[in-house]
């Protein structure tokens, strides 16, 4: 059992991936990702999963994988989206060195708008991310031991500001 050096939680586009990347380089750890585990674990994509499934499955799935993830992962990790809907996953989060990355709407709207790979922001992209962030906003910032803005700043700029803020250091 080993816990998780870094957590990165926030809206799809932030760059958690790619941000998590980057970091779990800095740090010479793995990174994990709770998406990507899903993906590889039922082969087939999380659009798909939305389809033919459903959300509450997809969601079932995640809140699986985000359990296993934790009690695994020593490296970097970061969460699906939505994962923090979950009140279990948030408990599991408490304590631990969790980032949440914001962003602002408009940047979200450049960002993922229109990438259909996105279920739930497949129709009306500015009202859904509204939408999703009035009500998710509360649970980042519940879990969030930091929080690290993503607004006008590179994947690198991002990852050197989650260091400073969590006081890490690189390998
Ligand atoms: C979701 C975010 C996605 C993915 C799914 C649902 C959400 O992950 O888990 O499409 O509810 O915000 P990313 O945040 O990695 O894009």
């Amino acid at each position: 059992m080993s816990a998780p050096l870094i957590v990165l939680v926030g809206p799809m586009g932030s760059g958690k991936s790619t941000v998590g990347e980057l970091l779990a380089g800095r740090l010479g750890v793995a990174f994990r990702d709770t998406d990507a585990d899903i993906v590889a674990a039922e082969g087939r994509e999380i659009s798909d999963i939305f389809v033919e499934d459903g959300e509450d499955h997809f969601r079932d799935l995640e809140r699986a994988a985000v359990r296993s993830a934790l009690a695994e992962h020593g490296g970097v990790l970061a969460l699906g989206g939505g994962a923090i809907l979950d009140e279990g996953t948030r408990e599991l989060l408490t304590g631990l060195p969790v980032a949440y990355l914001s962003m602002d709407v408009e940047e979200a709207v450049k960002r993922v708008g229109l990438n259909t790979a996105r279920p739930l922001l497949a129709v009306n992209p500015r009202r859904q991310w509204r939408e999703l962030m009035d009500a998710r906003r509360p649970l980042y910032n519940e879990v969030a031991r930091v929080v690290v803005a993503t607004d006008d700043r590179t994947p690198e700029e991002v990852a050197q500001a989650v260091l400073d803020a969590l006081e890490l250091k690189d390998a």
